[in-house]
């Protein structure tokens, strides 16, 4: 995340580890930690071999992999700057433009500009401010930056909770709700979806921009489908068969299905639940 003096991003520098813990890394020019594949991935603004070095040798574990790279080849070679999508506008901290929500992407999925987040977007807020749906409560799963689950916020609902098992992204997404005014509202907490899914049943709409794996993992889960509504997103045209394969027909029904490049995002209704 940006820390002053930082107000932007230019270069990253990225340290791979082979270390399965996130080690305490207390330096001004630090972005930000995560675990990924059992590998602690370490992302500065200036270049930190001394500093790694002396992380090897402090935790006892090796420098796998590095490599600096311009902030917009982070984001697929893409600037991040405001986008406009229904009637909100969406801007990152370092621009200074009037905006509904400002966000501090730093080096975590959600900044608005994959197909996918967009298009979920679109979505929420289409449920969230039709009057006759009235979601009060919305789960986001895989929240990222936490942009879904702060413009759920903002556009009614006032139960929302926003998890991800990336302590970062938590981390980023507490901070964006902050930025945004409604840390009251959302709830980060960073828990595994595949071992730990909070209870669905208690929330009127289910955001989850995931991965093909995840989802299957989570609709062979009874406990998944306890909710009334269902943004999903994360999986693309060819791997539509398998994940309807996947599904429950008899208790959801399609409200919605759409596409945006190779990428499909599918609203469901559960027919117990939601009566429209
Ligand atoms: C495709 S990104 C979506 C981010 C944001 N919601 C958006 O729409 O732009 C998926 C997110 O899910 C998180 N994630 C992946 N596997 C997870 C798991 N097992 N449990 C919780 N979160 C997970 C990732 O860390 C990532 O932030």
């Amino acid at each position: 995340m940006l820390q002053p003096p930082y107000t932007h991003y230019d270069r990253l520098y990225v340290y791979h580890l082979d270390l399965k813990a996130i080690p305490e890394v207390n330096d001004p020019d630090l972005i930000g930690v995560w675990i990924e594949d059992d590998m602690a991935v370490l992302f500065f603004h200036l270049p930190k071999e001394d500093l790694v070095a002396s992380i090897c040798r402090q935790y006892n574990c090796n420098l796998v992999y590095h490599a600096d790279m311009d902030y917009r080849d982070w984001e697929s070679g893409q600037e991040i700057s405001s986008f406009t999508t229904g009637n909100i506008t969406v801007a990152p901290v370092w621009e200074n433009v009037p905006a509904d929500i400002r966000l501090d992407p730093s080096v975590i999925f959600g900044t608005g500009f994959h197909p996918t987040t967009r298009i979920c977007l679109d979505l929420l807020l289409t449920y969230c401010t039709t009057p006759e749906i009235k979601i009060s409560s919305v789960l986001d799963l895989g929240t990222g930056t936490g942009l879904l689950g702060i413009a759920a916020a903002m556009h009614g609902a006032t139960k929302v909770t926003a998890v991800d098992n990336n302590p970062l992204a938590c981390q980023v997404a507490q901070a964006n709700c902050r930025l945004n005014t409604v840390e009251d509202r959302v709830d980060v907490r960073q828990l595994d979806l595949r071992t730990n899914l909070p209870d669905t049943g208690q929330y009127n709409l289910v955001v989850a921009n995931l991965y093909k794996g995840l989802l299957e993992e989570l609709f062979d889960n009874p406990s998944f489908w306890q909710a009334d509504l269902y943004i999903l997103s994360g999986f693309i045209h060819s791997m539509e068969a398998d994940l309807l394969a996947a599904f429950p027909t008899e208790s959801l029904r399609f409200l919605d299905r759409k596409r945006a490049d190779k990428w499909c995002v599918w609203v469901l209704a559960n027919k117990e639940r939601y009566v429209s």
